[in-house]
């Protein structure tokens, strides 16, 4: 360890235990969502099932609740991906090309071999723009040793082997294996600012050539952060590959690109991923999207930089930061004063059905479910409605779920905080209170409610639609841990509070 490294650690070390010291009850603290010791965390990060167990990395700044502070990552690993163990954060900015952040990247496993891939960056003192400008962004690897120590950085693209006509904003590596042979894409701002992807092969994880460059028609946003391929088959036996992107600079609107920035996917033909045995070196390709067919991960308000992996059961899990770059201008996250922000998702299954990805929560999170809650009908109900039903419960760490929905309205309502509503037009989530932090209402149309799933976790709730047919998440802060659970629906409802 140098001696940057020694103090960056010293200082994490300190934070960290003048925290813990204080024993601070915080009931907005999640259980078995992955959020940070004190201070910020953003992206997931170098997601893998590794030495038997699930490591999951994060960009983790404990100096500071903002996010301008230094990056590191911070890392945790599980059995099970609910009971997290903090491992300390492994990765520091102590090299000359990263020394102001490691940022995002991957883990990638071969046998009993496993390396960790990012991005160093770097801001150059000078008048510079830091777009086109004046900023390193080194793609890195680092091998992550059996017991879970990391060996020696080295870097294996710079500035200036990317290409000529791209912006100094090139990173998030993703490294994945074909037949053929090893590839990796980056996140990618051009000159011209519009969003790509640049995808690059290898024979033996070094040295990197580009294959091709993938981006949209007429220009989707003018960068594309943390990307992410991966195949998945559908009910029909077809294999597809999912290109996952989170892009910035689109135009929002009232059903859709809600959030300052998004995430999403395009569903892509195998053939133009495996495209290494095509292309020399030097030949530079365009694969060209349909921006049309770019379908959000989340309608919701939180949620960004999804990362996927494979596990030993290979199954592919989704893990996404519940924040959005940037949304501190609209909305003012209260755990700050409690000296942390922000949490990852809930991990995620995902498989691929008529066409779109469907996420659900692992089937893990059944042994969390502890004592099952009963309903009251409400007494004044009106016996030609639905009927309301409510219950009180003592934490929001719950699992609602509503069945065969037979009408095509509705509501569930967290006491007066909080409503999701549906009818023949869709679904929105509102927040009603201060709880909401200071956002509104985000909707999902087109599309008709059959079945919902709520997950909450003291100050995060997911609401799984139609069977993960799509998904609403946002960040919560109610006043008291207490509260009231009330919902209008014909439909098969139960409710389980979650156990440690
Ligand atoms: C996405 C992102 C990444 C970057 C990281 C820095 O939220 O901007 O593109 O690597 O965060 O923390």
């Amino acid at each position: 360890m140098n001696a940057l490294a020694k103090l960056l650690e010293q200082e994490r070390l300190r934070l960290e235990t003048a925290y813990l010291s204080k024993n601070v009850v915080d009931s907005w603290r999640m259980r078995f969502h992955i959020m940070p010791p004190v201070g910020w965390l953003n992206d997931p990060n170098g997601l893998c099932y590794f030495q038997g167990r699930y490591q999951a990395f994060f960009q983790y700044a404990p100096y500071g609740v903002d996010g301008s502070d230094l990056k590191l990552w911070g890392h945790y690993s599980s059995e099970d991906l609910l009971h997290w163990h903090y491992e300390g954060a492994p990765l520091l900015p102590d090299s000359p090309y990263d020394c102001h952040g490691v940022y995002s990247g991957s883990a990638f496993i071969e046998g009993e071999e496993a390396w960790l891939f990012y991005t160093g960056n770097v801001k150059f003192d000078g008048d510079y723009d830091y777009i086109n400008a004046g900023r390193g962004s080194a793609t890195l690897r680092v091998p992550l040793l059996r017991d879970l120590s990391l060996g020696t950085k080295e870097v294996i693209l710079k500035n200036e082997d990317y290409p000529d006509d791209y912006s100094c904003h090139i990173r998030d590596p993703k490294v994945w294996k074909e037949t053929d042979g090893y590839h990796m894409v980056l996140g990618a701002r051009s000159r011209a600012s519009h969003g790509a992807v640049l995808h690059y092969f290898s024979d033996d994880l070094a040295q990197w050539n580009l294959l091709q460059e993938i981006r949209a028609v007429d220009g989707f946003g003018y960068m594309w952060e943390c990307p992410d391929i991966f195949p998945l088959v559908d009910e029909a036996g077809k294999e597809w590959y999912v290109l996952s992107i989170s892009p910035q600079g689109l135009e929002r609107g009232l059903d859709k690109f809600q959030n300052v920035y998004q995430s999403g996917y395009f569903l892509l033909e195998p053939d133009v991923v495996r495209v290494a045995g095509q292309t020399g070196a030097d030949a530079r390709q365009v694969l060209e999207l349909d921006a049309s067919t770019f379908v959000e991960w989340d309608y919701g308000f939180d949620f960004y930089a999804p990362q996927t992996f494979a596990d030993e059961n290979e199954r592919r899990l989704l893990i996404a930061w519940s924040g959005v770059p940037d949304s501190d201008k609209e909305y003012s996250n209260p755990t700050c004063a409690r000296a942390w922000q922000h949490c990852l998702s809930l991990p995620r299954v995902l498989s691929l059905k008529e066409g779109k990805v469907y996420q659900n929560p692992p089937e893990e999170l059944l042994s969390l479910r502890a004592q099952e809650l009963l309903f009251t009908l409400d007494a004044q109900a009106n016996v030609a409605t639905a009927p309301i039903q409510s219950t009180v419960v003592d934490s929001l760490c719950f699992d609602f779920v509503l069945s065969a929905i037979q009408e095509n309205a509705g509501y569930f309502e967290i006491g007066e905080d909080l409503r999701f509503a549906w009818d023949e037009n869709g679904c929105s989530l509102t927040h009603l209170s201060e709880a909401g932090g200071g956002r509104k209402t985000r909707n999902l149309s087109s599309l008709s409610l059959q079945s919902l799933r709520v997950i909450a976790d003291a100050s995060i709730l997911e609401f799984f639609i139609n069977e993960g047919a799509a998904v609403m998440s946002t960040r919560f802060y109610p006043a008291a841990e207490h509260c009231e659970i009330r919902f209008q629906s014909a439909a098969d409802a139960r409710l389980w509070m979650f156990g440690k």
